[in-house]
């Protein structure tokens, strides 16, 4: 049977756990979110449908909401969403793809929550040690197995979490959402900016234009940190809260393949 799994990444784990569902599927398609969110309308796939998405405050990244509200589903015959997260999924993710999914009088089959690297650096925390980090993989290789199986067999599961309606309460999720576009103002960029250009390239919404540094155009950021991590010369920061910490980028995925006109 025909499947299309549908991905929005910042910094790659939902990428490559696309990838790996994908491979485990027969026939099935890796479509970019960002890449098709203007056309989101034209859209209508068969058969197994399936979003991958990082857990932002608790909930789903704006893009993914809009995308989801605006595709057309009817066509489908069983859909899945796997939330990937750092620390807290809450509930969210899975909880508003039902609910957005009921308005279109459909069931979400399967929703599940993987934890993978956590690239939420500006808060309290750095990023995990290189060995945590390859226990995560190892962690989301098995997880991804038991994933497909289920999807494989068009079973209904759901995940669950302890945090489920709490999380996007204490994370200020709404106001998150309400904010997002133009928090892109609070990066700043250093002196060793060698106008490479690679975080306009990388930038899933285009909202960063390089003449000699970067320019945010506070249009659509979604606040994925993908230009923050991915600068070869880690030269952005979110105020100054980034400094001194590490970056992260999946292992796995080609740096080609963040690229947001491939
Ligand atoms: C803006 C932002 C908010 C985040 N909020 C959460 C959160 O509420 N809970 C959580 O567990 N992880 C959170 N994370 C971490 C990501 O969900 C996690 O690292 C995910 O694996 C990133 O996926 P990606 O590599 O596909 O972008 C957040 C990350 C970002 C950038
Ligand atoms: S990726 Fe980094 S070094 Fe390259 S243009 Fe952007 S800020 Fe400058
Ligand atoms: S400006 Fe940076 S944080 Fe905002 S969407 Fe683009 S890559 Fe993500």
């Amino acid at each position: 049977m025909e499947s299309t799994i549908y991905y929005f990444t910042g910094t790659g784990n939902s990428l490559k756990i696309a990838k790996d569902i994908a491979g485990d599927l027969v026939n099935c398609n890796v479509v970019s979110i960002a890449k098709n969110i203007t056309s989101v309308n034209t859209l209508k796939p068969n058969g197994v449908v399936g979003f991958v998405f990082p857990i932002f405050y608790c909930g789903i990244p704006q893009i993914v909401q809009k995308f989801l509200d605006e595709i057309d589903l009817s066509g489908s015959s069983y859909i899945f969403s796997i939330s990937v997260y750092g620390a807290t999924a809450g509930n969210a993710g899975n909880h508003q793809v039902k609910n957005i999914l009921k308005k279109k009088r459909l069931k979400l089959n399967a929703a599940f929550y993987i934890k993978s690297v956590d690239n939420f650096i500006i808060w309290t925390w750095d990023i995990p040690s290189q060995k945590k980090q390859q226990k995560i993989h190892e962690t989301v290789n098995n997880k991804v197995k038991t994933v497909s199986k289920i999807i494989l067999n068009n079973e209904n599961h759901y995940d669950t979490s302890i945090v489920e309606y709490i999380g996007p309460i204490i994370f200020r999720y709404k106001h998150f959402i309400k904010t997002v576009n133009n928090r892109d103002k609070s990066f700043t960029v250093g002196n060793n900016c060698n106008s490479c250009g690679l975080c306009a390239k990388v930038c899933p919404v285009k909202n960063i234009e390089v003449d000699t540094i970067p320019k945010w155009l506070h249009e659509n950021c979604q606040f994925c940190l993908s230009c923050l991590h991915l600068c070869p010369n880690k030269t952005i920061n979110y105020k100054k809260v980034t400094l001194k910490r590490n970056r992260y980028k999946n292992p796995f995925n080609k740096l080609e393949e963040y690229f947001n006109n491939k």
